[in-house]
């Protein structure tokens, strides 16, 4: 058996400045979902641009899917808990997105993509975040990963907490990938009854816990399901801790932030408006991807 990963000391943990409740919403045909990460928020919690919450099992509310558009500017990491979602690009990259596994698809100078639920019925659940890219980056090829989840690190805790690591590095086990501008940290915890976790975070690094099954304790305050808790960036803490008296499941994602300013008009996040009208221009004459895009 596997021994269990001890935890690293967290001495000064941080505390939840802010409760956020998800907006129902929809996108793509006809998905729907709940933003939790909103417009309004991303300068809080730069270098994160959004994240939605899908999670149903009526097949109305996803089969819908999301056909061919655009992105430039910044990642999308694609996290399927359940359910399965064929991806497609102007480059012709292909993959099937499924149980556990995530995709990281970087946007950069452009790449136009659907994103289609390859399923009739059953329970699709997942999340997906955008993360930025720096100024200098923003118009990189675009690039993308799909990782499996076998791919993806996981360990255990003596308490029985089960961590998967998508990204960045927590008690000292490496996750799928790294971001050197951004540094990010994103976690998908499923802790046991009555069980504590902790991990290290820098008390500069914005960062926000969402809960979707159970409730957790955090920095003394209680976050219920679908809420996300923004942690206050307090000088001297060194991490954070969570308490679950019943059984929980959260993601926690932590990251640098950039400091540039966020320009967004629907799937373009740009620092100005001229690189938007860019962004829309270059879509208009064919020129968003470097690949010229055939159906
Ligand atoms: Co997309």
């Amino acid at each position: 058996m596997k021994q269990a990963t001890k935890l690293e000391a967290v001495t000064q943990p941080r505390t939840i400045e802010r409760i956020v409740t998800g907006v129902p919403t929809s996108d793509g045909a006809g998905v729907k979902l709940t933003r939790v990460l909103t417009q309004n928020l991303q300068q809080r919690l730069d270098p994160f641009l959004m994240l939605d919450n899908f999670h149903s099992d009526d097949p109305d509310d996803y089969i819908a899917g999301f056909p061919d558009h655009p992105h430039r500017g910044f990642e999308t990491i694609t996290y399927m808990i359940a359910g399965r979602m064929r991806h497609r690009d102007n480059a012709g990259h292909e993959g099937l997105l499924q149980n556990g596994g995530v995709q990281w698809m970087t946007a950069g100078r452009g790449i136009i993509h659907s994103e289609m639920p390859e399923q009739e019925n059953g329970v699709m659940e997942g999340f997906q975040l955008w993360l930025n890219l720096p100024a200098r980056r923003k118009m990189i090829p675009a690039w993308y990963r799909d990782i499996p989840k076998a791919e993806i690190p996981e360990y255990v805790t003596a308490e029985g907490v089960t961590v998967r690591v998508i990204a960045g590095t927590s008690n000292g086990v490496a996750g799928a990938m790294t971001r050197e501008d951004t540094e990010p940290l994103y976690l998908d915890i499923d802790l046991p009854a009555d069980s504590l976790f902790s991990t290290t975070l820098p008390a500069t690094h914005n960062a926000f816990i969402y809960v979707y099954r159970g409730e957790l304790t955090v920095g003394g305050t209680l976050l219920g399901e679908s809420r996300m808790g923004i942690l206050a960036n307090t000088p001297q803490t060194d991490g954070v801790v969570l308490i679950a008296s019943g059984p929980a499941k959260a993601i926690l994602v932590a990251g640098k932030p950039l400091g540039e300013p966020i320009v967004q008009h629907g799937p373009f996040v740009m620092n100005t408006k001229e690189e938007i009208f860019q962004a829309l221009n270059d879509l208009r004459q064919g020129h968003l991807v470097d690949v010229k895009y055939k159906a």
